[in-house]
């Protein structure tokens, strides 16, 4: 499973593909406007786009199929990492179809149904992004979408990759796993919480006292 972090925070993307853990990035208007500067993003797309060996997912922010299609090309022009985000309108899955025509990656999203998800695979899209975190926001099951996408997908062998998107906690990047999603999106603070077990620390702690106490070297 490709993980992929959720942010625009180049120090968080920084730390952690010095870490080797990362295979790609998302980001969405929201996530870039709590760090972007006045003015133009283009510099700061670039950055991150050097700063990972993979795809970056970056949004246009146009609503109408051809204005889509113009930002997407101006956003696939950034970086090769760059993959256009389009969202999952009639007019998103029209500039998706375009695009893909042009061999440009695109990553289909804020899609709440399995029957967006495959009018998006219809469309030729690299990525489908299901948001697992707001349907269970309103008391959906967020993970009964992954099932669904997954046997459809698999029923008819579309390419299109399930990148599984709003993430919210460690059990949501496990069960999509488990279903078999193809990558997982998730927040800094997500990720640095997979690698915690308190039976870790306090084994560690544990073999250190031991250690400390005999009083060895290496
Ligand atoms: O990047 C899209 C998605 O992951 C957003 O997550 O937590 O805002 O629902 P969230």
């Amino acid at each position: 499973m490709k993980i992929f972090l959720d942010t625009a925070d180049l120090n968080e993307i920084r730390r952690a593909a010095d870490a080797g853990l990362i295979d790609g990035i998302t980001t969405n208007p929201s996530l870039v406007a709590q760090v972007a500067q006045d003015g133009a993003v283009t510099d700061m797309y670039r950055d991150i786009c050097e700063a990972v060996d993979g795809p970056v997912s970056l949004e246009v922010v146009a609503v109408e199929r051809d204005s889509m299609i113009e930002e997407g090309r101006k956003l696939a022009d950034i970086h090769e990492n760059a993959v256009v985000k389009v969202p999952l309108t009639e007019d998103g899955l029209k500039a998706c179809r375009a695009l893909r025509s042009e061999n440009i990656p695109v990553n289909v999203t804020l899609c709440f149904s399995v029957s967006q998800a495959l009018l998006a695979a219809k469309a030729g899209a690299t990525f489908i992004s299901p948001f697992i975190g707001r349907i269970d926001d309103i008391s959906g099951e967020g993970m009964q979408l992954i099932h669904q996408i997954r046997q459809v997908y698999d029923n008819y062998g579309f390419a299109t990759e399930i990148l599984a998107a709003s993430i919210r906690h460690p059990m949501h990047v496990v069960e999509a796993m488990l279903i078999g999603a193809d990558c997982c999106t998730i927040p800094s603070k997500v990720l640095w919480q997979l690698s915690k077990h308190p039976l870790t620390d306090k084994g560690l702690d544990a073999f250190l006292k031991d250690w400390n106490a005999a009083g060895t070297e290496i």
